[in-house]
């Protein structure tokens, strides 16, 4: 992958565009990119953190607000171009346009999160087969949590399960629009549906799973921060993998006549859905066996591996829950290789088979410092204390923090921010209106979706960054 050096022209001929089959193809390709560890991992854990209750609606709202109307944005640039982050921006701003550094900003954002986010899923896939060899009944809560321990410090675990679902994503995208993301997109989704639901209607039948309705859904307040607030808005962007040109990518394979707006709202409801769906399947069971919501990250791979354990069947339900997060982890990595890999094509006509081996490549020795970020010390707590030094006290971190952090704080946001301020902003009317319309059975939003870009967007992004800072 080169940078955008002087000379550098985006390959003269276009490579001809694969499209989805339908709608419904790219509805379930991009809930499949949304849907991922940030819903079934993240969301119940920062929930249980925040205290559920308002964090839970404070969270529907900057959906509603913030993150839905640049997800219309993303997508619309897309259908719009027919083109991936970087010439999207250069075909609608101009060839010198510095626009088109956010669709650089989003390039680099793919292989920072992957490097890790692959490394976490490399997790998933450990204690899929964990629980299908052995289960976790017996073991003892404190051994659960070595466990856990273990597993984060061994490098070779790591790197094994990290170098595997590499591989698993880039055979998928080497295959293609059609026979790779789309087909699988459509065996995976459902298969995820179900899973879940089971899970949920199994711990439906728990006694914990009034207290948890009650958890999430009521009137709780005591735990609310205004940190609180931004974190649920800063998660709004992960979740629904905005701001980094994952869903204009996605949205650069959907044909004139596709809905924009519809399609968006069908991505955001069930990226929604299932986070709430993933609360109320580990809340019940977490109190049933008498835990803490409040474990944070450890709260799926330590506390609910404990609560499984005590429950009947547990080994089998442990054994779905961790196989389910695998495969939402897989449809989400899909897409942020596909990023890159659309970028390679349309920029120097690179084939796809060779761009998804390269870059995914690339991306597993980027994400081998996470994967030993627990176990070796210069990964570990020498580079923490060398970020401490940097960050001040307490903002150690390791590298594998750092590329969270770096991604889901400043990198997401500031492509958010890009994206709604371009439309909203340097736009022509005449052409974002059209583009808006195309196809539209929501014209009648245009709007109100342009008011919320250009105003709610922005105060929301920057009130993140001012927090970042430190400054609020
Ligand atoms: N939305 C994914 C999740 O919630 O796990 C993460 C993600 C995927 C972020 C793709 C960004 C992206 F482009």
């Amino acid at each position: 992958m080169t940078g955008p050096t002087r000379n550098a022209k985006p390959h003269p001929q276009p490579v001809r565009r694969e499209h989805w089959s339908g709608r419904l193809a790219f509805v379930l390709a991009a809930t499949g990119s949304a849907v991922g560890l940030g819903n079934i991992w993240k969301f119940p854990y920062i929930t249980g953190v925040n205290g559920g209750g308002w964090f839970v609606l404070i969270y529907l709202i900057c959906v509603a607000t913030v993150a839905l109307p640049i997800m219309v944005a993303e997508i619309m640039l897309g259908r719009a171009t027919q083109r991936s982050p970087v010439l999207a921006f250069r075909k609608l701003a101009g060839p010198r346009s510095p626009w088109q550094g956010i669709g650089w900003l989003g390039v680099a954002a793919a292989f920072v999160i992957l490097s890790y986010y692959s490394v976490v899923a490399g997790w998933t896939l450990h204690y899929s087969w964990l629980a299908l060899s052995q289960g976790f009944a017996g073991m003892q809560p404190a051994e659960v949590e070595a466990l856990f321990g273990q597993v984060y410090a061994d490098p070779g675990i790591n790197l094994f399960w990290h170098g595997l679902f590499m591989l698993l994503t880039i055979a998928i995208v080497a295959a293609g629009v059609n026979a790779g993301v789309e087909r699988w997109s459509r065996i995976l989704m459902p298969l995820l549906f179900l899973m879940i639901l089971a899970l949920v209607l199994r711990a439906a039948g728990t006694d914990g799973f009034g207290p948890a309705l009650d958890f999430v859904f009521g009137a709780h307040s005591d735990r609310l921060t205004p940190a609180g607030v931004l974190e649920a808005l800063g998660h709004s962007f992960f979740t629904l993998s905005l701001g980094m040109g994952a869903m204009l990518t996605y949205g650069s394979y959907l044909r004139a006549r596709d809905d924009v707006v519809t399609t968006s709202l069908a991505v955001g409801g069930l990226d929604t859905l299932i986070s709430l769906m993933a609360c109320m399947m580990i809340f019940p069971i977490i109190f049933v066996a008498g835990l803490t919501p409040a474990a944070g990250p450890g709260l799926v791979f330590v506390s609910l591996p404990i609560a499984f354990g005590q429950l009947p069947g547990g080994a089998l339900w442990a054994a779905v829950f961790f196989v389910l997060l695998a495969v939402a982890a897989l449809t989400s990595a899909i897409s942020l290789l596909e990023v890159a890999v659309s970028h390679a094509i349309d920029w120097r006509g690179v084939s796809r088979r060779r761009a998804a081996i390269g870059i995914g490549a690339v991306i597993f020795v980027l994400g081998i410092p996470s994967a030993l970020s627990g176990g070796t010390p210069l990964f570990g707590s020498d580079f923490a204390a060398a970020t401490e030094a940097l960050f001040g006290e307490g903002h150690g971190k390791n590298w594998f923090d750092l590329a969270d952090y770096l991604a889901s704080n400043w990198m997401l946001p500031l492509g958010g921010l890009g994206i709604a301020v371009f439309v909203a902003w340097r736009m022509g009317e005449h052409a974002r209106e059209q583009a808006f319309r195309a196809g539209s059975r929501f014209a009648r939003l245009y709007w109100g979706w342009v008011w919320l870009l250009r105003y709610i967007v922005p105060v929301g992004v920057v009130a993140v960054f001012l927090h970042a800072l430190g400054i609020i």
